[in-house]
């Protein structure tokens, strides 16, 4: 079934500002229903959907996972290890397998860029990405947005600064498609080395001093260090990046004004990040997780085919 995002939902750079506008917007009315002592509703009742993930995530898959459930949806959860894919299953074949159960939709995270659409090329079902090698990790950017518009009542002119390891972070890259398509001014500080080499060409602002950024910025989203992601070389030591690139209380007592802080986590306290600014008055970082289900059933329902109008009257079960 197709709603008015399409059949799939695999990044922002191929969305318009309107269809973001769509989903942050439907967003709002489902935050309430996680506040209610019984958090459901019966909107996706016999819908069945599979969360592949065949990479780490507790926020990611526990989110999408409450998400499906709050709306009644059927969940089955299919991880790397424990599946056929151990034994040399293909991506396809496993999706065709789970398919002729006959399922509706398919959330997955997978290690190389571009599996989710190369698997929302080959079946008939939903796919939504939930992060995809380096290249995108679409509800992440808008959970970031959704947070950022609820604290500043507007994306537009607002200036945000995504800091660190740009070049292994598929958040930035949705999060620099997004904003900019929203009217944001983005702009990245990290070391060179943790830059893509591309950069110039993505229409943001490089800067190469983190006290620049902060005199700059209206909130800062400061990435994690993909250790993982490192085969080494890219930095002299972890003290060092803190030393350099460490958002630190210090640092952000000399801003202009109050920064807002975001962090997609999972964090490295003491490196990118230290723990008196995640832990701080301007951090929204669990803030962010919270958004995150309510974006999440967004888009759940928008790609079911739920009309956008009707998301206030979902929250009683209806809308489709
Ligand atoms: N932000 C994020 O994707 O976190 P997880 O890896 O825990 O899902």
């Amino acid at each position: 079934m197709t709603g008015p995002l399409g059949k799939d939902l695999l990044g922002l750079e191929s969305l318009s500002g309107e269809q973001i506008r769509l989903i942050l917007d439907t967003a709002e009315p489902f935050k309430e229903i996680s506040e209610r002592a019984i958090k459901k509703v019966p909107t996706l009742r016999g819908s069945t959907i599979v969360n592949l993930f065949f990479e780490a995530s507790t926020r990611t898959r526990v989110s999408f996972e409450f998400a499906q459930k709050r709306l009644s949806a059927d969940a089955v959860n299919v991880a790397a290890s424990g599946s056929s894919v151990s034994k040399g299953e293909t991506l396809v074949d496993t999706a065709r397998n789970l398919e002729a159960m006959r399922i509706d939709m398919v959330v997955i995270r997978h290690g190389a860029s571009g599996a989710a659409r190369f698997l929302a090329e080959r079946i008939e079902s939903n796919v939504i990405n939930a992060g995809d090698g380096t290249h995108e990790h679409p509800t992440q950017a808008l959970l970031d947005m959704l947070t950022l518009r609820d604290h500043f009542k507007r994306l537009a002119g607002l200036r945000i600064c995504i800091c660190g390891d740009v070049l292994h972070s598929r958040v930035a890259r949705s999060n620099m498609w997004g904003l900019q398509k929203m009217g944001a001014e983005v702009a990245v500080c990290g070391p060179r080395s943790l830059l893509p080499n591309a950069i110039d060409e993505m229409g943001v602002t490089v800067f190469r001093h983190i006290e620049d950024a902060i005199q700059w910025a209206d909130a800062l989203n400061i990435l994690r260090l993909q250790l993982e992601r490192m085969q080494g070389g890219y930095i002299p030591s972890l003290r060092e990046y803190n030393r350099v690139f460490g958002v630190s209380s210090e640092r952000l007592n000399r801003a202009p004004k109050d920064l807002l802080i975001l962090h997609p986590g999972p964090m490295n306290r003491g490196v990118e990040i230290d723990s008196d600014v995640a832990d701080g008055p301007h951090s929204v970082i669990l803030n962010q997780v919270t958004n995150g289900v309510a974006v999440r059933m967004a888009v759940l329902y928008l790609l079911s085919g739920g009309k956008p109008e009707l998301a206030e009257a979902a929250k009683g079960g209806g809308g489709r």
